[in-house]
């Protein structure tokens, strides 16, 4: 029996800024952000969206055409979070209307927990088969204005169902895992932004990646060549290049420069231009590899690297299906990605600002360009969500709407 990824969506926010906006105002070569840390354009949450209702936008399109009665578990994992208790999940299950009997739960270890919601929600699939698990990643990646992590900000979500019937990829079972003590990212609960030793990470990054790649072959007996394409967690496109470069160097594989690229280049687009979604941004990369139409993934194998600060590590594989490109919206999302907002430098540092209050009191949030669902406000110290209306989301556009006001 195969088990995998049935559907897959993406959601990512309306907005977004070009980082040439950025290079400008932090008098910044351009290059440094195009070439050195390969990054074009970041997506910008507005006042109304959070991981839920990102996370909602992208879950809607992945149940479509799914008996949601066959969906018994939700898994949510983010690190941005909008409660310490209650799980994101839940808010989810309602905006979707999923069926009372079903369990929901939310995960957390750094970007890396997107990949254990998968492997806990293939185990369930493996011993309930009839069962269906809706797996969710959305995140809001979030560093201080003008600090060195800020132009590899960025938000988004990725959801997926996992199940006995995948039509997109079979998931492999055997994982090579690594886990160690470190301090290279982490965000305290009385901080907005994370606190992140950048370079001191990318040295952890690869260490987890050394390490998972061995426990992986110890496993499995792989080897590099056994993989066609690569996709890398990503907090900023060229790290998943130094990343592929090194293990390949690791792993004395025999390909041209060209070569290696091509392995890698198909599942850097999207984080190119969407910035860094934390547990997204593994699958952001999956969708950008699967939506490139100048390649036949059939049967292809792929290597997947999921990294987690803190630190924990994954390395797994994967299989495209046969027909994998008809059950994939790749022209609506290339459509939703073109068509966003750019907003100025202004515009950025407003929505950039904006905080919900601290004392639970009620609030209401602008209406702004959404997708299905928005954070309308806050009453009682309680997120209060609703569904937006079919084509309100775009036709409000409310580019005079930016500023969030409270409730008078
Ligand atoms: N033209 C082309 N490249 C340039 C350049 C220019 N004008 N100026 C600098 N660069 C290159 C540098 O040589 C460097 O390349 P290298 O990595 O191959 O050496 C790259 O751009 C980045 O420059 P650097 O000086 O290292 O940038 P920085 O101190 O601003 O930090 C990050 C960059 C990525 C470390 C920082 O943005 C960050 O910490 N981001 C957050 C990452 C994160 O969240 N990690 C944890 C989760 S995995």
């Amino acid at each position: 029996m195969k088990y995998g990824i049935e559907t897959i969506s993406m959601y990512v926010p309306r907005y977004g800024m070009d980082l040439r906006v950025l290079s400008e105002a932090r008098n910044v070569d351009y290059k440094k952000y195009q070439q050195g840390i390969g990054q074009e354009f970041m997506a910008v949450p507005s006042p109304d969206e959070d991981v839920v209702t990102m996370g909602a936008n992208a879950a809607q399109q992945a149940i479509e055409g799914i008996d949601t009665n066959s969906i018994r578990t939700v898994i949510f994992a983010t690190e941005s979070g909008v409660d310490q208790s209650k799980s994101a999940a839940i808010y989810v299950h309602k905006l979707l209307n999923l069926p009372e009997n079903c369990r929901t739960v939310e995960m957390k270890q750094a970007c890396c927990s997107s990949t254990s919601a998968v492997h806990f929600a293939l185990a369930t699939v493996a011993l309930k088969p009839d069962q269906k698990v809706l797996v969710i990643a959305s995140d809001i990646a979030r560093y201080g204005l003008e600090s060195a992590g800020e132009p590899t900000q960025g938000a988004g979500a990725v959801a997926m169902i996992i199940s006995a019937h995948p039509r997109i990829m079979e998931i492999d079972s055997d994982v090579g895992y690594f886990t160690k003590d470190v301090m290279d990212f982490w965000r305290p609960n009385y901080l907005d932004e994370a606190l992140v030793d950048g370079k001191y990470s990318i040295k952890v990054y690869m260490d987890a990646l050394d390490h998972c790649w061995k426990n992986y072959q110890e496993t499995t007996d792989a080897h590099f060549n056994d993989f066609h394409h690569f996709c890398y967690h990503l907090p900023f496109s060229r790290m998943g290049t130094k990343a592929h470069l090194h293990l390949a160097r690791h792993q004395k594989a025999s390909l041209a420069s060209k070569e290696l690229q091509q392995q890698i280049e198909p599942s850097l687009r999207y984080n190119r231009i969407t910035g860094n979604a934390y547990t997204a941004s593994l699958y952001v990369g999956l969708l950008s590899l699967l939506d490139s139409k100048e390649l036949n993934l059939t049967n292809k194998r792929v290597g997947f690297f999921s990294y987690g600060s803190g630190c924990m590590g994954a390395f797994f594989g994967g299989t495209v299906l046969p027909g994998y490109d008809r059950f994939l919206n790749t022209s609506e999302r290339v459509a939703w990605l073109r068509d966003r907002k750019h907003l100025s430098y202004d515009e950025y540092v407003k929505f950039y600002n904006h905080a919900l209050p601290q004392n639970g009191h009620s609030y209401r949030t602008s209406r702004n360009r959404t997708g299905s669902f928005r954070l309308a406000g806050v009453e009682n110290h309680q997120r209060i969500y609703e569904s937006v209306p079919a084509n309100v989301g775009a036709a409000s556009h409310s580019e005079k709407a930016l500023a969030a006001a409270p409730v008078s």
